[in-house]
Formats: C-alpha cells, sequence, structure tokens
C-alpha cells in the first residue's frame, strides 16, 4: 500500500512539476496528434501547388454533378512519400486518394470502392512494406474483368486511374516494370478502363519521375495526366482540391520528361558500381534536351498546366550585366489561377559551347481573378550564367548575344530581349579545383556550333599539398583552463579564441565528434544523434548538446510529427515564400520537441530518374534547387532552429553509394553540382553543411580539402560547421600518408564526424585524429583542432 501510495505521490509530483508544453507533448504523442497543428494547412497547400497537370482536354475538374470510378490501388494505399531517412516520418495520418475525394464531396462509384475494400482486406494483399533497402518500389494492382470495367463506366461519368511508385535511399530504382516502367497489370487497367470510359484521368502518385511513354499509346483515350507527386499526411486532400478545381493547379515540372530512358544525357554513364564518368557534362537536363534533342522532351522543364488561360507581357532591360524583366500577367480565363513566368537565357557559343537555354529567373503571381492583371518584375544579373572556363580558371560572359527568353516553360519561352556584349568580361577568377585526376581522364560532352561533340576532358595539375600547408589555420595559444564558460563568448566577456585557447587536446578531440550513436539520450528519442557538448568536460564550460533530426519530409523522431510533401513536390510549387512558411512551422514544431538542427534540405542535382533519392532533391536545374535549398534553410533558421543542408556534393546515385566515385569536369561542378549549393550558401548562409557518402574525382567528400575548405568556406564565404553524413570510409591522406580517417577528414576541415563513434564502417575503430597525430611532425596541427572547435562553437552560438 505504501510503495503504491509513494508510486501515486511520484506520479502527482512529476505532472506537476511538467511544463504546460511538456504536458501537451505528451497528450499529443498518446493521441498520435501532432503537436503543432497549424502546420497542416500550409502543408496541404503545399501539396496542392507542386501538383502537376500534364495534360486536360476537358476532362478535368471533375464537375459536382459527375460520378467517378477509382482505379488503381494507390488510391487507398496512398504512397505519402519515400523511403529511408528522408520520408521515415510518425505522421499522424495520411489523408488517401479516396478520403481526399469524399472529403471534398465528389460522388464516387462505391460498388467499385467495396470491390477493392474486399480485395485489399485478403491478408495477402497486404501491402509489404519490406525493410530498410528493401522496400517496395510498388504495390501490385488488383487484376481487373472486362465485366467490372464496364459496368463501372455505365454508371459513371468518368474513371481516376491511379498509378503509385515508391523509391528510397540506399537504392535504386530499376529499369523494369514495377519500378521505371508500368506492370503488366498496371497496363491492363489502363487498357481496359479506356476502352470503356471516354474521360480517363490518370494521376502519378509516385516520388520520381517514371517511364510515361505508354500515355502515346493511349493518345486521346486518356483525356487527362496529372503528376501528383508524394504528397505527404495531406496528399488526398491536396489531390482532391486540384482534381475539383478548387485549387486552379498551378505546379510546374522541375524535371524533364523524356521520351525514353535511353533519351536522357546520363543514360550510359549511371549506376555504375565504382564509378560514373559524367560524360553529359553541364548538359543536364533540359540542358541536353533543349540544346541537342528538343524532339526527345515529352515535356518540358518548366512545363505544367491549369483550368484557366494567361497572357503576359514581358519586357525588359539590361544595365551592365544586370537584367530587369518587366512581366504582365493577365488571366484571360474563366477561373482563378496562379501563373509563374520563367525567365532563360541563350549565352553566346563563343569558344566554350553553351546550352541552348538556361533558367535565370521565376516568379509565381498571386492567386488572380478572371481578368485580373498582376505586374511581376524580376532581375538578375548575367553574372549568375556565365561560363567556367577551366584553361583559365574564371568563370567568364562571353563577347556575343546574349537572348532572354520569358514564359511559362522552357520550350515555349518567348525571346524577349538581346543584349550584345562586345567584349568578354571576366566575372570571378578563381582557381582550378577538384578536377578530374589525370589517370581518369574521359571524354566529355562540348557544343560546338550546335552539335554534341565529345572531348577530353581538362585533367587537375595542381599540388594539393602546397595548397594545404601554405593555408594551415592560425593556432592560438593553449591557456588551459581559466574558467570561461561559452555564455561568456555570447555576453562579451571573452572572445570566441579565447574561448576555445583553453580547450584541452582532449576537448578538442572529442567536439569534433559526435556524441557516439543515433538515438542519443541528450535528445528526443529516435534522433540522428547529438554533437557539440557532448561530453561532461564539454557540458561543463556551458556547450550545449545540439540534437539533430532528420529530414527533409518533417521531424524523423520516435513521435507524431507532420509528414510534408517530398522535396521534388515542393520546387514543382516555384514557390519561394510558401516552401519557407512551411519550414518556418516546422521550425515550431522542432522547438516543440527539442530537435535543434534538421538535416535538410536534401539538395543534390537529378541527374537520372533513376536515383533512389530523388524525391528528397529538388531539380535537375541548380538555380531551382539554389533558390528552393535557401527558401527551406531560411524558413528554420529565421524561426530559430538550424538546417544542413546535404549531401555535399555529388550524391547523385544510391548504388554503391559509400565508395562509388562521381567522375565529373570542374566545369560540370561548378555550373551544375556545386551551384545550388552556392546559392543557397550565399542567400540563406545555413549553420551546418552535410558532406556526402561518395567521392567526387577519387576523393571522399568528407576528406575533401577542395570542397570544404577551397570552395565551401574560401570561395563562397561559409563560416558555419560541416558534418559528415552518418559514418565515414576508412582512408589514409594521399597528400599526407601519416594522416589516416579523423586526422584526413579534419586537414580537410570536415568538422565532426556524425553521429561519432560505433559505426556500420568501423568508424570507431578509425583512431582519433589527435591522439594519432597530434604534435607529431606532419600530424595535426594544434591550429586545426581550434578551427574545427571554433566552427562547432559557432554554430552552437547560432542554436542556442
Ligand atoms: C543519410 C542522411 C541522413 C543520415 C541520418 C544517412 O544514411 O544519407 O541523409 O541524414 O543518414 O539519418
Amino acid at each position: 500500500m505504501g510503495r503504491l501510495l509513494n508510486k501515486f505521490v511520484r506520479f502527482v509530483i512529476a505532472k506537476a512539476t511538467k511544463t504546460g508544453l511538456e504536458q501537451e507533448l505528451d497528450g499529443a504523442a498518446q493521441s498520435g496528434r501532432l503537436a503543432y497543428d497549424a502546420i497542416v494547412p500550409i502543408a496541404r497547400r503545399a501539396a496542392a501547388e507542386g501538383i502537376v497537370l500534364l495534360k486536360n482536354e476537358n476532362v478535368l475538374p471533375i464537375q459536382s454533378t459527375d460520378k467517378v470510378s477509382v482505379f488503381g490501388r494507390c488510391a487507398v494505399n496512398y504512397q505519402p512519400v519515400g523511403y529511408g531517412s528522408g520520408g521515415d516520418v510518425r505522421e499522424p495520418y495520411v489523408v488517401n486518394i479516396i478520403d481526399g475525394l469524399k472529403e471534398v464531396g465528389v460522388a464516387l462509384n462505391k460498388e467499385l470502392l467495396e470491390c477493392y475494400d474486399d480485395w485489399l482486406a485478403r491478408p495477402k494483399n497486404t501491402p509489404d512494406e519490406g525493410f530498410w533497402g528493401h522496400w517496395p518500389m510498388h504495390f501490385p494492382e488488383m487484376p481487373l474483368t472486362q465485366e467490372l470495367v464496364a459496368k463501372a463506366a455505365q454508371s459513371s461519368d468518368m474513371a481516376l486511374v491511379v498509378i503509385g511508385r515508391a523509391a528510397g535511399e540506399d537504392r535504386e530504382n530499376k529499369l523494369k516494370p514495377g519500378s521505371y516502367y508500368l506492370t503488366k497489370l498496371e497496363r491492363q487497367m489502363l487498357d481496359l478502363v479506356t476502352a470503356r470510359f471516354s474521360r480517363v484521368a490518370v494521376v502519378m502518385n509516385c516520388g520520381n519521375v517514371i517511364d510515361m511513354a505508354w500515355t502515346r499509346d493511349y493518345g486521346d483515350k486518356i483525356g487527362a495526366i496529372v503528376y501528383a507527386w508524394q504528397g505527404g499526411m495531406e496528399g488526398g486532400n491536396a489531390l482532391a482540391d486540384v482534381l475539383t478545381g478548387r485549387v486552379n493547379p498551378c505546379g510546374k515540372l522541375s524535371d524533364t520528361i523524356a521520351v525514353s530512358y535511353d533519351a536522357l544525357p546520363s543514360a550510359q554513364c549511371f549506376g555504375n558500381r565504382e564509378y560514373n564518368n559524367y560524360a553529359e557534362d553541364i548538359y543536364v537536363g533540359y540542358r541536353w534536351f533543349e540544346t541537342f534533342a528538343p524532339e526527345k522532351a515529352l515535356y518540358p522543364f518548366g512545363f505544367g498546366l491549369s483550368y484557366t488561360n494567361f497572357a503576359t507581357q514581358s519586357s525588359g532591360s539590361v544595365n551592365g550585366t544586370q537584367v530587369e524583366i518587366k512581366a504582365i500577367v493577365k488571366n484571360t480565363g474563366a477561373l482563378a489561377g496562379k501563373e509563374v513566368v520563367q525567365i532563360y537565357v541563350s549565352c553566346p557559343q563563343g569558344t566554350l559551347g553553351k546550352p541552348a537555354k538556361a533558367l535565370a529567373a521565376f516568379a509565381k503571381t498571386k492567386e488572380l481573378r478572371p481578368g485580373e492583371s498582376q505586374e511581376l518584375i524580376l532581375s538578375f544579373d548575367l553574372a549568375e550564367l556565365a561560363s567556367y572556363d577551366e584553361k583559365k580558371s574564371c568563370f567568364v560572359l562571353e563577347a556575343g548575344q546574349y537572348r532572354i527568353f520569358a514564359g511559362s516553360d522552357v520550350r515555349c519561352a518567348q525571346e524577349i530581349l538581346t543584349h550584345t556584349l562586345s567584349t568578354a568580361i571576366i566575372t570571378q577568377q578563381l582557381s582550378e579545383v577538384m578536377a578530374v585526376k589525370p589517370e581518369h581522364a574521359f571524354d566529355r560532352l562540348v557544343n560546338r556550333n550546335g552539335k554534341p561533340v565529345y572531348e577530353q576532358v581538362p585533367t587537375a595539375t595542381t599540388d594539393l599539398k602546397k595548397i594545404i600547408l601554405d593555408h594551415l589555420p592560425k593556432e592560438v595559444p593553449f591557456t588551459g583552463d581559466v574558467g570561461l564558460k561559452l555564455a561568456d563568448v555570447t555576453s562579451g566577456k571573452c572572445t570566441l579564441e579565447q574561448f576555445v585557447a583553453q580547450l584541452s587536446p582532449q576537448e578538442l578531440d572529442d567536439i569534433s565528434h559526435g556524441e557516439g550513436k543515433m538515438n542519443s539520450a541528450l535528445g528526443v528519442a529516435g534522433n540522428a544523434g547529438a554533437l557539440g557538448g557532448v561530453t561532461e568536460s564539454l557540458r561543463a564550460r556551458g556547450i550545449p548538446p545540439i540534437i539533430a533530426t532528420d529530414g527533409p519530409a518533417g521531424i524523423r523522431i520516435k513521435r507524431t510529427c507532420a509528414l510534408l510533401p517530398c522535396g521534388t513536390m515542393q520546387a514543382c510549387t516555384f514557390d519561394l515564400d510558401l516552401i519557407k512558411e512551411l519550414y518556418s512551422a516546422i521550425a515550431e514544431e522542432m522547438k516543440r520537441h527539442g530537435s535543434h538542427l534538421l538535416l535538410a534540405p536534401g539538395m543534390n542535382i537529378h541527374r537520372n530518374p533513376l536515383c533512389g533519392r530523388n524525391f528528397e532533391y529538388f531539380s535537375e536545374d541548380p538555380l531551382l534547387s539554389g533558390k528552393m535549398g535557401a527558401a527551406v534553410v531560411n524558413g528554420l533558421q529565421k524561426a530559430g532552429v538550424s538546417a544542413s543542408p546535404k549531401h555535399f556534393a555529388c550524391n547523385n546515385q544510391e548504388t554503391n553509394r559509400n565508395r562509388n566515385d562521381s567522375r565529373v569536369s570542374e566545369r560540370a561542378l561548378r555550373e551544375i553540382y556545386l551551384k545550388g549549393f552556392e546559392i543557397m550558401v550565399k542567400k540563406s548562409a545555413p549553420h551546418a553543411v552535410m558532406t556526402s557518402y561518395n567521392k567526387i574525382n577519387g576523393v571522399w567528400s568528407h576528406y575533401n580539402y577542395e570542397l570544404a575548405t577551397t570552395i565551401l568556406r574560401k570561395e563562397w564565404g561559409y563560416n558555419g560547421l560541416v558534418i559528415t553524413d552518418w559514418w565515414m570510409q576508412k582512408s589514409a591522406s594521399p597528400e599526407f600518408p601519416q594522416l589516416k580517417n579523423d586526422a584526413y577528414r579534419l586537414r580537410a576541415q570536415v568538422d565532426v564526424l556524425m553521429p561519432g563513434g560505433d559505426g556500420p564502417f568501423g568508424s570507431s575503430k578509425v583512431g582519433r585524429a589527435l591522439l594519432d597525430t597530434y604534435c607529431k611532425p606532419g600530424g595535426i596541427t594544434l591550429g586545426e583542432m581550434q578551427s574545427t572547435a571554433a566552427n562547432v562553437l559557432r554554430f552552437a552560438l547560432a542554436t542556442m
């Protein structure tokens, strides 16, 4: 009895000492509710605005008088997001397509629904969610009969056919039915439905772009095609909004959809285990299609229809290299809607060769009522379109005509202005970095007078060892403990340097490692790890433990959190304010759960649609990726938490992702693969950046001095933290063979090994930088250790 009473008293005290927020969180966690409901309407809006209408021959929107037959199991087994760290969120609910349609009052063919429900209720038809790296790519369809479809057609006005696909981390999509291609059952479903229904809309519930060549086989039998991506927990509601016209479609493709896989520029050099030569060079996505193969694009980059029409009048002026475009967009149709104005530039071919068009700016209108107009001003500097000359190590605007186009996709954009540069302008003088190793030389694509020509890629000539030694960070004399706390830096009592000067060698070593594992006991259950104040000694100096959680599609912890539309869908909104607002809301949710750092956004370029993680990433275009990335970072950081954009860089495939070598020219790196990160870093100053697992031109990103130091910090002026992706590969520095593993990493100024300790690649045995080499000839220096500590502490101060 006494023990029971004690337990009760402890319970009452515990209850009483819990803050209001903690009690609310407990309540929310127990009932599977969100701790921050304000996200819901924003998530719904973002999902609706990311949906892309590819075709519509008077099939959509669904009218209030329409009765609709819905085919395809993913209308029920909706795919809200991809698999892996970027999608593994404990969402409170997922509104599937059927629920979404019912919610907005669409009359559905109940008999058909029941048929699907009965079939889905059989144990053998329960979706098999698989396990890490072995997730399903699709769920097999329910076989349909002629009779069932004929009966459905008799009693309904139209059919909706849903095709679903899932992709995920640590594995690639495959060129097989059920992944990139449709299955026999899916084709059969389309055959039967298009034979019986005269009004058919197909909905693609896929995180990646998949083959769409089959749409041609059906011609006008398929009257509408909607690329609905993976819309997170509100996906079904958002889709219902668009299908019924509550939201007029306004999403635009962030990737080109090719007529076939073979038509893709990277088709021949993707997915190899050891290395991939990026032979298509800068001609990624629409840069390839618009320049060399316009007929091979089924749907061009930037494309997306509306239920209304717009007329846009654009004019512009150039002052020096500064361009200003005025676009007046008028809604000339009968329904309210939004339009995206896209500006492209065609640079003169010069000696370097250029893509036919490159995105230079974009802007989205507010919702325009029929007859209403809006003036948009879009400005950019031509310098942002400069090409990288590897011979002279500079970005240059070559002499000649700069043609400026405006329109609602890359293909239909009309020339509105020409500006002539009589002499070339070097916009940035840099130095050679990260070039292809001579022993790995390959032929890469170059544009020679409109003809695709393959020429040998320039190879590395630099002496990296000398560059590193010439720029070793200065050391601050070690003072030993003088009792300073980190808060003394904030209050101005001491400088960061003085604080760092008292850290012991052991502390300097500790601070360059995460606490040791995922799900750190220092933070909310299910976190991805802790860094900063990871030992008693560091915490005693007032350095807080910083809790990292995955992203990007929501907060991945063992609590109920909002599940957002996938990254590609976010990019298709072309709405930076909306995405910023979405992540400000996520920041509030993070604060409630004690997450300081979101491992997001995913920023790798969509080089090939088979990449398993494309759903997390934005686009094939670096400007769109960069601006979207900045919107996410600004949304999070302006609301008081931190972001860690990832995976820096060239994590363009999942096959052998920890060992694969992305071999790519310096020009393609600078113009395409690093460009998005550069734009994001300069526009949003993320508190952290995560390196990628792969090698780039023979060097793992987590050991890559040129990537993390020369480019990121020196060229772009970044002064935040660089962390590894989770665990790293063992290796020794070719320039300084005595530096291995952590010491090799530290010399690159990749500050923190995450999550720090035992890992799948034996990182516990990689040896500590300092203990092995500190103060030994040729070893890691005190200055390097202190510089890393300062990066971690600056980050801690920003998140405190
Ligand atoms: C992924 C990262 C993720 C990390 C922590 C890695 O496998 O590549 O994107 O943030 O795990 O979960």
